[in-house]
């Protein structure tokens, strides 16, 4: 059941005008370090935003208020972020920069980079919205990047931009079938990604049956029968055939390729090349038959890391397996950067073992989800926000992001009961946002702010010249 609002009228798009001169300081520094950009994507950079609020507040020059309930909420927050500005030298490098991994931490240009940031699943395609699914709307994705910019988030994970099957909107429809079509909502993701300075940890298969596919797709189309929803599968041990069936391996691998190597219609980089793209993560909470029953098979993983590897060698690989088995030889594969677990509820004792296994395996430990609600109990939000600040190298993302309808009023809502609607639909929720932005400031080194920083939706303030050159806005259909 998810409750649905779709929203069809869009607002006007006032473009602000193109800074459009290249800085050749810019340029300079630019081959320094020894990045040589093609002159169209320079442009795009140069005029591209930092990933930080602005300083004094923008105020938006068209209405932003419908109803008490419209965003930006005013009397709750100070300054208001309205999108993307002139970048420094210093950020504009960054965003195109890889982040690498140095040991149990990562680097981006030289500098320490915490991943840190949220969930947000449904940007290559929705289940919120009628008809469901849909691919989501240009001005919620574009809002959702804003909002993730002004909580200081440096890293989305998003599920949909790689995890694509089984539906005719997806991106493998059916067994060995591409669908051109579902990359437009992908591409789109990726460059607003770029554009406000954001990365993106892309996982690339569901353990689970969700709508938008994962294993159990590619098990039917070998023709193994199973049923169910979620991760309530029958027969219960079906799900080992997607590790232990060669035909089924290779045709992952062929998504995994084709996926790659798919070149981004807005931006003219293949995703392989793109150094908005983080990492991949071998799949969603992947369990070595059913749910949280043992690792993905750590031969499994070392074959499909090293063929992301061998297609993308400068992004990161995550292991898709949730939790440790270190009994299995599961930190032993090299190919893997990224460990991760995730935490319902919050725990600070679970945190700290999986911590120790992946510190010992000299790799980058990654809180891929947690419960920010505390409805389960287990740690407070501060306590354990300061515990994975207090971890060497650690990142984290919460589950998960919605902000609001193409109106900009009614929040898209989603009833998994972790939902957090930016900047908070009820007290509560607004204390823990203030609490999950002071605590990305704090991974980033950065002062927190003591409120929570508004966000104008729509988030059209770019200037146009901030895409890449011969993109046509028009064509975008915003
Ligand atoms: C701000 O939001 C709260 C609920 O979160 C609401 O009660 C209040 O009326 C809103 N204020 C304005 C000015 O929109
Ligand atoms: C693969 O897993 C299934 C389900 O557990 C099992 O029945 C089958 O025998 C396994 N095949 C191989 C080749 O191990």
């Amino acid at each position: 059941m998810h409750v649905i609002l779709l929203l069809l009228s869009l607002l006007p798009f006032p473009l602000a005008l193109a800074l459009s001169h290249p800085h050749a300081a810019a340029h300079a520094q630019l081959k320094r370090h020894g990045l040589h950009l093609r002159q169209d994507i320079l442009h795009g950079l140069l005029t591209g935003p930092g990933p930080f609020p602005q300083d004094p507040p923008w105020v938006p020059d068209y209405p932003t208020t419908f109803d008490g309930f419209c965003a930006p909420n005013s009397s709750q927050t100070v300054g208001t972020f309205a999108g993307p500005t002139l970048p420094s030298i210093t950020d504009l490098l960054k965003r195109g920069a890889f982040v690498e991994r140095s040991g149990t931490g990562l680097k981006l240009l030289g500098e320490d980079f915490r991943m840190v940031g949220t969930n947000v699943y449904w940007l290559g395609l929705d289940e919120n919205v009628i008809p469901d699914p849909s691919y989501p709307s240009k001005t919620r994705v574009i809002e959702v990047m804003g909002i993730v910019s002004a909580m200081r988030g440096t890293v989305i994970r998003a599920h949909t931009l790689g995890i694509s099957f089984g539906n005719p909107l997806s991106v493998m429809p059916g067994p060995d079938t591409f669908n051109e079509a579902a990359y437009e909502p992908i591409d789109f993701a990726i460059l607003m990604a770029r554009i406000y300075g954001i990365k993106l940890q892309i996982p690339l298969v569901d353990n689970y049956n969700w709508y938008h596919g994962g294993k159990y797709q590619f098990i039917g189309w070998a023709g193994i029968p199973w049923s169910g929803t979620g991760a309530a599968i029958t027969p219960p041990d079906v799900g080992a055939y997607f590790y232990n069936t060669s035909s089924i391996v290779d045709s992952f691998k062929a998504y995994i390729t084709h996926h790659l190597n798919h070149v981004n219609q807005y931006t003219g980089i293949a995703y392989k090349d793109d150094p908005t793209i983080l990492g991949w993560e071998t799949g969603n909470e992947l369990a070595a038959v059913l749910f949280n029953d043992g690792p993905a098979p750590p031969a499994w993983t070392a074959e499909i890391a090293g063929l992301i590897k061998s297609i993308a060698p400068k992004h990161l690989v995550v292991d898709g397996t949730y939790g440790f088995y270190p009994e299995t030889g599961q930190l032993q594969v090299s190919q893997i950067d990224i460990f991760s677990d995730h935490f319902y509820p919050p725990s600070i004792a679970r945190f700290q073992a999986g911590l120790a296994l992946t510190q010992a395996a000299d790799r980058v430990y990654l809180a891929g989800e947690w419960d920010w609600t505390g409805q389960f109990g287990g740690d407070t939000i501060n306590d354990f926000t300061a515990a994975l600040e207090a971890g060497q190298g650690v990142g984290d993302f919460f589950w998960s992001l919605f902000g609001h309808d193409d109106k900009c009023c009614l929040y898209v809502e989603h009833n998994d009961g972790y939902s957090f609607y930016y900047p908070g639909r009820t007290q509560d929720m607004h204390n823990k946002a203030l609490v999950m932005v002071q605590h990305a400031y704090n991974m980033n080194q950065d002062t927190p702010p003591e409120v929570v920083p508004a966000v104008a939706c729509p988030q059209y303030s770019f200037p146009d010249s901030l895409f890449p050159s011969g993109l046509n806005i028009a064509n975008l259909g915003l």
